[in-house]
């Protein structure tokens, strides 16, 4: 039997039943405040019933000002508490982990969306971004902690810290947009600082158990694999997180950087010193045989994101024939409904180039 279905325990909180975890995946089907609709919950609660081991949100935006889609799903505001309790509740129903990915976009939020000069470590003239001051930063890092809080409120099991993709902690941490000269600013450990207050204070504001985690994403936006390895291996050295989740966008793809050619880019997180911390990968992982290779290379779990908008249950699918792969791409419209997207998440995913028919 396929080490896919061993549980898998983390160091703070419940296990996960197996090594299926539903990547963060925005859909845009929230209410225009940021509020759950019953598009979303009825998305994430089917992939809770095809068997993820553990459910994650979409981006979930931690300050209005940080919303980075139309259709976002907000955790500024306690007035986002009843639809988030009635979601994580019924993820944990189906015997999943409920985890909401914690997100502001930074210089990514869109002006019209938002409504102001979107944030940012250094002003960005395309964006019309502006910098933020040192006390904007400590706010920013309060509103993730605050974020988290309401998480545990609602009853999920974690949060993800999103610190990957180009969004506001990604920004921090890119030698290419920051250009700070305080605390956040100029050497790695100042970059990353940011993330590593963020992660603090979640620890000591949330309950014991609460699963803390962190995704970042090892290329593009001014990433330089060996930084973010150094920052990855500092967060499992500390031991503050319960898993890392690296979004690598193909798991079996070698690094960009020339130097570091020759091997898969997945190489370089499975090699750190990870101690009791989990590693999860995502990336075009849509067949078993890819799942299980993913572990075999030393992964802890997988992530699926596309494998997942196209079957709802894949984790059942594989558990009942160990060759499963996924639909060919692209699907129709209504093979999209019958797996649970509203109207919103079609309309997105066509933008998605060759994923929806016609
Ligand atoms: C439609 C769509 C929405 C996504 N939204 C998010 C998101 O909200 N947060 C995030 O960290 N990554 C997001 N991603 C990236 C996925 O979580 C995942 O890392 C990526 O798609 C690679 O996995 P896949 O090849 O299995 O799709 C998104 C990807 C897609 C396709």
């Amino acid at each position: 039997m396929s080490k896919l279905f061993d549980p898998l325990n983390f160091t703070r909180g419940p296990a996960q039943k197996n090594r299926f975890m539903l990547a963060p995946l925005t859909n845009t089907q929230s209410y225009k405040d940021g509020t759950l609709s019953d598009d979303e919950y009825n998305w994430l609660t089917m992939r809770a019933k095809g068997g993820f081991g553990a459910v994650m949100t979409c981006a979930s935006h931690v300050q209005a000002a940080g919303q980075g889609f139309p259709g976002q799903l907000g955790i500024f505001s306690d007035d986002h508490l009843p639809g988030l309790t009635r979601l994580a509740a019924d993820i944990r129903q189906e015997g999943s982990l409920a985890i909401a990915q914690l997100h502001h976009a930074g210089m990514r939020s869109p002006q019209k969306l938002i409504g102001v000069a979107p944030l940012c470590p250094s002003a960005d003239e395309k964006t019309g971004a502006r910098e933020m001051t040192t006390g904007e930063v400590e706010d920013l890092i309060a509103d993730f902690v605050a974020a988290a809080k309401r998480a545990e409120q609602a009853g999920f099991d974690g949060v993800e810290v999103h610190g990957a993709h180009g969004y506001i902690l990604c920004q921090f941490l890119s030698p290419d947009i920051n250009r700070r000269d305080d605390k956040y600013g100029g050497s790695l450990n100042n970059r990353a600082r940011a993330i590593y207050e963020v992660v603090a204070g979640i620890r000591e504001n949330c309950r014991d158990d609460f699963n803390v985690s962190v995704r970042l994403s090892p290329e593009r936006f001014g990433m330089r694999l060996s930084e973010v390895t150094a920052v990855a291996q500092k967060l499992m050295s500390d031991g503050a997180i319960d898993f890392l989740d690296m979004s690598l966008w193909d798991v079996r793809k070698e690094p960009e950087e020339d130097a570091h050619k020759g091997r898969n880019l997945m190489s370089y997180f499975t090699e750190l010193d990870r101690g009791k911390v989990r590693l999860g990968v995502a990336g075009k992982i849509y067949d078993a045989e890819t799942a299980n290779w993913c572990l075999d290379e030393g992964c802890d779990f997988v992530l699926l994101g596309r494998g997942a908008i196209l079957h709802h249950d894949f984790p059942d699918l594989v558990r009942d024939d160990s060759t499963f792969r996924a639909v060919q791409l692209p699907v129709t419209a209504e093979y999209l409904r019958g797996q649970g997207l509203g109207d919103n998440f079609l309309e997105y995913m066509s933008s998605w180039e060759g994923f929806v028919a016609g």
